[in-house]
């Protein structure tokens, strides 16, 4: 304790004893104290204030070579450690902060990051099925429980959210983003950064947050993970950007680099991105922490000759903090030393560092996140659980419903078979990124399931998802699907004959998506789909429940399984969230964040596309189409059913002029026509027929979930605002031109109620 207490002493000596309780409120006190304690820091000490280690035990990514416990330990004891992730619970964490505390000359703090992603050891679902909700209050509640669990742990900070926009469902980390759509994906990313950080990041209970990856690693060529990016302006600005400016704008204290190069410079050494754009236009002040090992990854990039190359282009593009790469530790100094890189660069970077340190109040007691007891009372707590299941529920997407086979009648005696492995896999629901939380923790379908039973329910399995893991057990495990093992459909078929109705859990293994787990099919994985057609044949009252972490390519289901639900991986609550939407305690309410392909040829398919300059239909050769397939995606963005039905009418426009600081109503009627209570998400789209760069078909401006008893109506609003219809220009500006503006508002990107009016400068 004693150096930490040299350390308040001489900030509180400086800046006349002012307390930080407020600290993410009081920036200029805290940034004297930055001042002041650069100014007693050596070199060295600044340096070690720029690496972050990986725990000793367990990783997220390859390990460096030399990369030992015992280098790090000693760099630990030398002050040239500010950061650890991978490290996890109060006593190991506790451990590591008392080295350097207790140990080191200036006993400053360690940050401890940890990729909490959703949820720490209570998991909610996946992002992406999060994004479905359209529920900001709840996607900010789920962080906040990750947040009071991951802090109650010991955590600071978490490597979350990913922001990424992508249009490619191959690639593996769609499960991690919020989908397809910039305007979505902005009120997400900021719900998600209010949920971490909280209103106040020096209490115990919020944790720092990380947009990442910056940028533009959603649009990695034919969607395999790390591949190159090569964008257009347009896109960047448009599609990429809106998501970073709105974590900023909600006060996101650090930024993630890329692996990805993007339109030729690594994201890690390109400095229009994290020096001009982010620490420059945005004026960002927090710092930025290179992806794992992407500082040295720029050697292999072409781009950095050998490490000290490396370390000098990513310190000077703006990447404070490397992440597992170890070159800041072992190169920085000779390149100050030989001038190459100018010490005000490294202040800059540490000062950042510093400043997040003191606002999370690790300065005011480093231990403030390591309390045993409170750890101890937080994690599982059944309140966490409670929010977790309404998360899940309301991330369910209802893609048919013929017949209206759901919902189950819960006291019915009709006879129901459960079919398929993921029915009984309490380890796939929680997805692959839940490097905090325990294996096979999930609640199954089958328990969920059973709970609404009156012995009328059978199970079996039909067929294994995958025949085992492989390589390191845990984050970084690979799957092998099974291709030929159908020893299990006998049984299934059975079940299913003597059965009134079927509910099937197909989909993808847990580890099926995520970081380098892209693929060229999107289909249902291995037997599957074979199990699927076996059971129809002999029984056509399917429910297809769907467990994936991506948009699957299911375009013969939606030809011929009369009910189809989009369950995702809805993590530790799974079981129970389904069972409570296929017996009609929930009626679900959810909308894809991403349009499901017809086939994977489609990809990249989006519903805000640009029309060309053929875009038919015709009956001629020669416009944008396919000749073996639709244009059209199998389910569009913004797209989902209730157990009730909605009927849209009556669209009114206040005025056909809006002037520039001016704004217009527009408002539609929404009825219940239904039998069941149920909720909408009513969906506004606005088109910019003509601009100076092409504008897409339509794009999300705004939605309203609304709750309709059966008959109630209701008027539904949206306000129109010149902000609302601004893009990057041709004049590299954030701009609204004037010129028309076509309305649409509707269930989903397909939305067909009509109106428009003009934009006028005065
Ligand atoms: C690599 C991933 O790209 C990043 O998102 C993650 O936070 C780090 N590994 C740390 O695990």
């Amino acid at each position: 304790m004693r150096k930490y207490t040299i350390i308040l002493l001489i900030t509180a000596f400086l800046f006349g004893c002012q307390t930080t309780n407020n600290s993410f409120n009081n920036k200029e006190i805290i940034n004297k104290k930055v001042d002041s304690l650069i100014n007693i820091m050596t070199l060295d000490e600044k340096i070690g204030q720029m690496n972050q280690y990986n725990g000793f035990w367990d990783v997220t990514g390859p390990s460096p070579k030399n990369g030992d416990a015992k280098i790090k330990y000693n760099n630990l004891k030398k002050g040239l450690v500010g950061s650890m992730l991978n490290v996890r619970g109060v006593s190991d964490i506790t451990a590591l902060q008392k080295i350097v505390v207790e140990e080191t000359r200036l006993g400053i703090p360690l940050i401890i990051g940890n990729d909490v992603i959703h949820g720490y050891k209570t998991l909610s679902p996946i992002p992406l099925a999060e994004a479905a909700s359209w529920d900001m209050e709840e996607i900010e509640n789920s962080a906040r429980v990750a947040a009071l669990e991951a802090s109650a742990a010991g955590t600071n900070w978490t490597f979350a959210p990913m922001v990424d926009i992508s249009r490619d469902a191959r690639w593996g980390r769609v499960m991690e983003g919020a989908g397809e759509d910039p305007y979505l994906g902005s009120l997400v990313a900021a719900a998600r950064v209010r949920g971490f950080q909280g209103k106040d990041l020096s209490k115990h209970n919020t944790i720092a947050a990380t947009a990442k990856h910056f940028a533009a690693y959603g649009f990695s060529e034919s969607g395999r993970d790390y591949n190159t990016v090569d964008i257009s302006k347009n896109t960047l600005y448009n599609v990429v950007f809106p998501p970073f400016i709105a974590t900023v704008d909600e006060g996101v204290r650090t930024f993630m680099n890329s692996f990805n190069e993007l339109n030729g410079i690594p994201a890690t050494g390109n400095s229009f991105l994290q020096r001009d754009i982010l620490k420059g236009e945005w004026n960002f002040d927090g710092f930025v922490i290179s992806d794992w090992g992407s500082i040295t990854e720029m050697i292999p990039h072409g781009y950095a000759k050998d490490k000290v190359h490396a370390t000098e282009l990513a310190l000077k593009a703006g990447s404070d903090m490397d992440m597992e790469s170890h070159l800041y530790v072992k190169k920085l100094k000779e390149l100050v030393n030989s001038k190459k890189v100018d010490i005000s660069l490294i202040n800059d970077a540490v000062s950042r560092i510093l400043r997040v340190k003191f606002e999370l109040g690790l300065f005011d007691d480093p231990y403030r996140y390591l309390d045993a007891e409170r750890e101890r009372k937080i994690i599982n707590h059944p309140d966490n659980h409670k929010a977790v299941l309404e998360m899940a529920k309301k991330s369910i997407v209802l893609l048919k419903n013929e017949n209206q086979l759901l919902p189950f009648k819960k006291e019915s005696t009709q006879k129901i078979a459960l079919i398929g492995a993921l029915a009984n896999d309490n380890n796939s629901p929680l997805g692959n990124w839940r490097t905090s939380s325990d294996n096979n923790t999930a609640v199954t379908v089958l328990e969920g399931m059973k709970k609404y039973s009156n012995n009328n329910l059978i199970y079996r399995k039909g067929a294994d998802v995958i025949t085992n893991y492989s390589g390191v057990v845990g984050f970084a495990q690979k799957v092998k699907i099974n291709e030929n093992d159908k020893s299990g459909f006998d049984a299934a078929r059975i079940a299913a004959k003597n059965s009134d109705v079927v509910v099937m859990v197909l989909g993808e293994d847990g580890f099926q998506s995520g970081e380098g787990r892209s693929r060229t099919e999107i289909d249902l994985p291995g037997v599957q789909q074979e199990l699927l057609e076996e059971i129809y044949k002999v029984n056509k009252n399917i429910v297809l429940v769907l467990m994936n972490g991506r948009p699957l390519n299911i375009d013969w289901a939606d030809k011929n399984i009369p009910s189809i639900v989009e369950a995702w991986q809805l993590g530790t609550q799974t079981g129970n969230a389904i069972a409570q939407v296929l017996y009609g305690d929930y009626n679900p309410s959810g909308k894809l964040p991403m349009s499901f392909p017809r086939s994977v040829g489609q990809i990249p398919i989006y519903y805000n596309y640009k029309n060309t300059g053929r875009p038919g239909p015709s009956k001629q050769v020669f416009w944008s189409h396919y000749n073996d397939e639709s244009n059209t995606p199998l389910y569009p963005f913004g797209y989902g059913l209730s157990y009730t039905t909605f009927e849209y009418s009556n669209i009114k426009i206040e005025s056909k002029t809006l002037k520039m600081n001016n704004s217009i109503n527009v408002s539609v009627e929404l009825k219940n026509t239904g039998k069941f209570k149920g909720k909408e998400v009513v969906q506004l789209y606005i088109r910019d027929r003509i601009a100076s760069i092409t504008r897409p078909v339509r794009e999300l401006k705004g939605f309203e979930i609304i709750e309709l008893e059966p008959g109630e109506s209701k008027k539904v609003n949206f306000n129109i605002s010149e902000r609302l219809l601004r893009f990057y220009s041709a004049n590299d500006l954030w701009e609204a031109e004037p010129g028309f503006f076509d309305i649409y508002i509707g269930s989903d990107s397909n939305a067909n109620l009509h109106e428009f009016f003009e934009l006028i400068n005065f």
